[in-house]
């Protein structure tokens, strides 16, 4: 495993990290995400990417417990706040009665007594951006998280909090986008707004949710145990790249992943891992075998010649504008 800077922050991450969402506390068992922790433990992979959100807040209790034990000085844990963890109405966003309240909870189920990275999940229009970054600067200073980042943020708003971190002394360090082959909407202006201020990208669904590994073939149905035959959350939100123009296109891809003696799964990271602006991509799993895969994707270089034919070959399914970096426009 190969490790980067986290933005232009001192603290190293691993470049593949292990990510739970839609997986720990709903479509696995606990047997089978902690068998995936383990292999990530045993691949190098020292970063843990969760929320209060997912699973109704079940997943950060189940990464914790995967956890307990291990040397915490060891792990980057990191965790975010924002969407919805209760009924209540301030249950959610970036409120300071919510973030700290969240903090909280979050330490508590992940049985920590800090998190490296405290992330905001998305942009909230409701709270002024002041309160929000007060909020996240009165939990670095007491210890309950090291690092800021925020997730899905546009380059405008990002310059806008690292400007307010800078005033109180807190390290803005990430961004956490989706990308992937398939959906480079941070290439035009968050990569360079974050370039310039120092942040780092953590990417999410590098591998589009599993799509990019191959596995979902046009016109036949989605393999057993797959994300798209989890009708608890995960086939909702693969459903979107189960088209057959990007299911076949993908597959013109395995001839080049053949090549370059990687699997469809390696090429997928390899490729995010390309940029280097990106610190860490989060990979999900739902079996060891997947963990396994993945970690090879670590310090593979992807040539020129390749990433050109890559390009050719998803082009007409890539999503690029930059517009489509967006929060909710109204709290969830
Ligand atoms: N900030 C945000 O808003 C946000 C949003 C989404 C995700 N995230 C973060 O990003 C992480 C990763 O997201 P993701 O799970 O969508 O990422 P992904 O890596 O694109 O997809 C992971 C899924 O693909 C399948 N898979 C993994 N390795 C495979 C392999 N080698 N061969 C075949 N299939 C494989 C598995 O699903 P099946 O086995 O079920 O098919 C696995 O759960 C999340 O856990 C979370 O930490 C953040």
């Amino acid at each position: 495993m190969e490790f980067r800077h986290l933005g232009r922050s001192g603290m190293l991450v691993s470049e593949i990290s292990y990510g739970n969402w839609i997986t720990h506390g709903s479509q696995v068992e606990e047997d089978a995400a902690d068998a995936c922790v383990r292999a990530a433990l045993d691949s190098g992979i020292t970063t843990f990417d969760t929320a209060d959100v997912y699973a109704g807040t079940r997943a950060e209790a189940v990464l914790g417990r995967a956890l307990k034990g291990e040397r915490r000085e060891g792990l980057e844990i990191f965790t975010k706040v924002f969407w919805p963890t209760g009924s209540g109405r301030n249950d959610r966003g970036l409120s300071r009665k919510h973030i700290m309240e969240s903090i909280n909870g979050s330490l508590s189920r992940l049985q920590t007594d800090y998190v490296d990275l405290y992330q905001a999940h998305r942009y909230d229009y409701a709270t002024p951006l002041e309160e929000t970054m007060v909020a996240f600067a009165d939990i670095v200073h007491s210890g309950k998280a090291h690092y800021i980042g925020v997730s899905e943020w546009k380059a405008s708003e990002i310059r806008a909090a690292h400007a307010l971190a800078t005033e109180l002394k807190i390290s803005l360090v990430s961004s956490q986008p989706q990308y992937s082959m398939l959906w480079r909407v941070i290439e035009a202006e968050v990569v360079p707004t974050c370039e310039e201020l120092g942040l780092g990208q953590i990417v999410w669904s590098p591998m589009a949710q599993g799509v990019l590994s191959g596995k979902y073939l046009p016109g036949q149905p989605p393999p057993a145990g797959s994300r798209a035959t989890d009708e608890k959350s995960g086939a909702g939100f693969i459903a979107r790249w189960l088209d057959e123009d990007v299911l076949t296109r993908v597959q013109l891809l395995k001839p080049l992943a053949e090549q370059a003696g990687l699997t469809m799964a390696q090429l997928a990271i390899a490729w995010v891992l390309q940029n280097p602006n990106v610190s860490s991509a989060i990979v999900g799993a739902t079996r060891p075998e997947q963990v396994y895969d993945n970690v090879k994707a670590s310090g593979v270089k992807l040539d020129a010649d390749l990433m050109k034919a890559i390009d050719e070959i998803v082009e007409p399914i890539t999503e690029r504008d930059p517009g489509k970096t967006v929060s909710p426009a109204e709290r969830p």
